[in-house]
């Protein structure tokens, strides 16, 4: 089976951790009492960028903004689908500086960035599956903002709602293994599947998940705490947690291929691996 598994290139944006620090509490990992090592963050951060290069991945990097601690976490100042960027809006009044600097680097890069009217976070909440945009809300990005990515891509956005605080953006209880593509032959491509901790949705959005998805990998809360949902898949390399040892074990049943890297001091900031990427789909 695990020859079956193909993994695609991806090219990723990511924030070097200079200026990471715990300086507020807008989630419950955050305690700003806590201290950060900011040579180990930047240790276990390269070690991120190693393991993509290593794997055939292309990385773009933005430069940090000083008094800007979470703007390491890239995944959440834009989602990036055809070529084209949708923008960010974040919740909390500490963030929104954030998003012009990410603008900044998109126009350099040649990109236009589409500007949100209503709260959004990037691919905190917005997760393509190549199929549709599954979107979270509930604590970050707002339902009006779907509306408007719904309108602004036109694919198929699939509004979530996320229920428990510690999973408040939805690359906390779910990611892709795979976009769905087809192999050479047509016939032994990947199909789409996704990843999740139920426990994390609505009654209702649990039940849109097990009806898209039947065969999806269940997570358990103990994946869930240990970040193990926050992961990066390329179609075959799993890129994960050391912590989510049980969910690595069993994505290794299914034909994947975990590739652990430690971000635990950016668990202080309750982020991790997918935060950390935000993919660039051209
Ligand atoms: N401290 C950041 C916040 O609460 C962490 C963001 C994590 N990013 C993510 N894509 N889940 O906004």
């Amino acid at each position: 089976m695990t020859d079956t598994r193909v993994p695609r290139r991806r090219r990723f944006l990511v924030c070097e951790p200079r200026h990471f620090a715990v300086q507020y509490a807008i989630n419950p990992w955050m305690h700003p009492d806590a201290r950060v090592d900011v040579d180990l963050a930047r240790e276990q951060w390269q070690a991120l960028i190693h393991a993509y290069r290593s794997h055939g991945h292309t990385v773009d990097i933005v430069e940090p903004v000083p008094g800007l601690p979470d703007m390491v976490f890239a995944a959440n100042s834009a989602v990036v689908v055809d070529g084209r960027v949708f923008g960010s809006l974040f919740h909390a009044p500490e963030r929104r500086p954030e998003s012009r600097h990410y603008e900044t680097w998109f126009k350099a890069a040649g990109y236009d960035v589409h500007h949100p009217e209503s709260v959004c976070e990037g691919e905190g909440d917005l997760v393509w599956t190549g199929r549709y945009l599954l979107a979270g809300t509930g604590f970050r990005t707002t339902r009006e903002a779907h509306r408007e990515v719904q309108e602004f891509f036109g694919h198929p956005v699939i509004s979530l709602t996320l229920v428990d605080p510690y999973f408040y953006h939805l690359d906390t209880a779910l990611f892709v293994l795979d976009g769905g593509h087809e192999g050479k032959d047509g016939k032994d491509g990947n199909k789409e599947n996704i990843v999740y901790y139920p426990e994390a949705f609505s009654p209702g959005s649990r039940a849109v998940l097990a009806r898209l998805y039947p065969n999806a990998v269940l997570a358990t809360r103990d994946d869930a705490m240990a970040f193990g949902l926050n992961s990066v898949s390329d179609g075959r390399h799993v890129f994960i947690a050391p912590q989510a040892e049980a969910l690595a074990a069993r994505l290794g049943d299914h034909g994947y291929v975990p590739v652990p890297v430690d971000l635990s001091e950016f668990r202080k900031a309750g982020g991790g691996i997918k935060c950390c990427t935000q993919e660039i789909r051209s």
